[in-house]
């Protein structure tokens, strides 16, 4: 935990970030969640036309708060990637990650594995390093080659129940990350070499799943779905709307390329679905619906404005299985707060009644 306040010097611990959602994560939200002793992260995605505008947003925003101290050289958000973009994502991104050095990069979703290596590389010698690697991994085979590739300086260990895309086969994080931490460990010890931080996702929506997480091993959490109830994040109401209805996600949501589909995002590797809560679409499809009609009637509903989402409704609500614990909307820095502030207590409390 102490490397994390090296690298993030106004962090405070546990560590609390927020995911690079896609077009939903922007300037503000990334903003308000490092402002509030978290890290928070722009989600970039497979374009970086926004980049440059968000990171000069996160400039100025920066200049108007005293919460980060002059040791802090790097920006104070980081910006996450899919890889799976290709060459030109890179190629227009490291003018930009040079000349404003966030504090970390989070890969996502390479095609192949030496995609990260180049990555890693490349932004490494543009920002001295002072832009920190994250990779984001699902499985305990890609820990590892992650780590061997590239010795990130953070693992963030994604669960099943994470919101969003993720692998379509995964473990739930209670599994997954100290068999992660295990692999790695022991790696990192036979080879002499760092080992990366283990931080969380997937799944934790406030104190107790965040507890959980760092009992299990992890030194920090990342929240992609609780955020969505912020109005930080960039999303239709008809959609927050939506993630607050929706409960019971175990049997009301689920991971699969049918959102995709229908939204024409069909460039993600097979091995990934993006999970989401069920609605018309979905169970149109279960009962045998043609992609080509289905996806008439998701154009149609476009044009419904909020009204078009909804369990009764079409448009895609992506969203994690813990989304029933998302009740009600708060700003950025209330959910970063109070969620560290109770997994601390929780620990605490905990570990007196043993
Ligand atoms: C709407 C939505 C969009 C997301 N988009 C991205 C993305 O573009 N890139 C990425 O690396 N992760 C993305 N994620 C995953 C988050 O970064 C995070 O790992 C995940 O939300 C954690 O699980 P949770 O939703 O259960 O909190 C997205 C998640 C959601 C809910």
């Amino acid at each position: 935990m102490a490397e994390l306040q090296k690298s993030y010097p106004w962090t405070r611990t546990p560590l609390v970030a927020c995911g690079p959602m896609r077009l939903i994560a922007l300037s503000k939200l990334a903003f308000e969640v490092s402002n509030a002793g978290g890290l928070g992260f722009i989600g970039a995605g497979s374009d970086a036309s926004i980049l440059s505008a968000e990171l000069e947003k996160v400039k100025q925003l920066q200049t108007s708060s005293s919460n980060f101290g002059s040791e802090t050289s790097a920006l104070p958000v980081g910006v996450g990637f899919l890889l799976w973009a290709g060459d030109k994502l890179l190629d227009d991104a490291l003018p930009l990650l040079e000349s404003y050095k966030p504090a970390a990069i989070w890969l996502f979703a390479p095609t192949e594995p030496q995609q990260l290596t180049k990555w890693t590389e490349a932004v490494r010698r543009v920002t001295q390093s002072k832009t920190k690697i994250w990779i984001q991994v699902g499985t305990v085979k890609d820990a590892l080659e992650a780590t061997k590739l590239c010795q990130p300086e953070v693992l963030v260990v994604q669960g099943t129940d994470a919101g969003g895309h993720g692998l379509e086969k995964c473990a739930g994080l209670i599994p997954l990350l100290p068999e992660v931490d295990d692999a790695v460990t022991a790696h990192c010890r036979a080879e002499g070499i760092a080992k990366p931080t283990m931080i969380a996702a997937g799944g934790i929506m406030d104190g107790r799943g965040a507890a959980a997480s760092l009992a299990l091993g992890a030194s920090g959490f990342v929240m992609g779905t609780r955020y969505l109830a912020s109005p930080e994040a960039v999303i239709a109401k008809g959609y927050q709307h939506a993630v607050l209805k929706a409960a019971d996600g175990g049997i009301n949501t689920a991971r699969g390329k049918l959102y995709d589909t229908l939204r024409g995002t069909t460039d993600w590797p097979l091995h990934y679905g993006g999970r989401g809560v069920l609605n018309e679409s979905h169970r149109d499809a279960e009962k045998g619906m043609s992609v080509k009609e289905n996806k008439r009637r998701y154009d149609e509903a476009l044009k419904l404005g909020d009204d078009g989402w909804g369990e009764n409704a079409r448009l895609t609500t992506y969203a994690g299985t813990g989304v029933g614990l998302v009740t009600e909307i708060k700003s950025a820095a209330a959910i970063t707060e109070e969620v560290r502030g109770d997994a601390v207590s929780i620990l605490k409390r905990t570990s007196s009644k043993l």
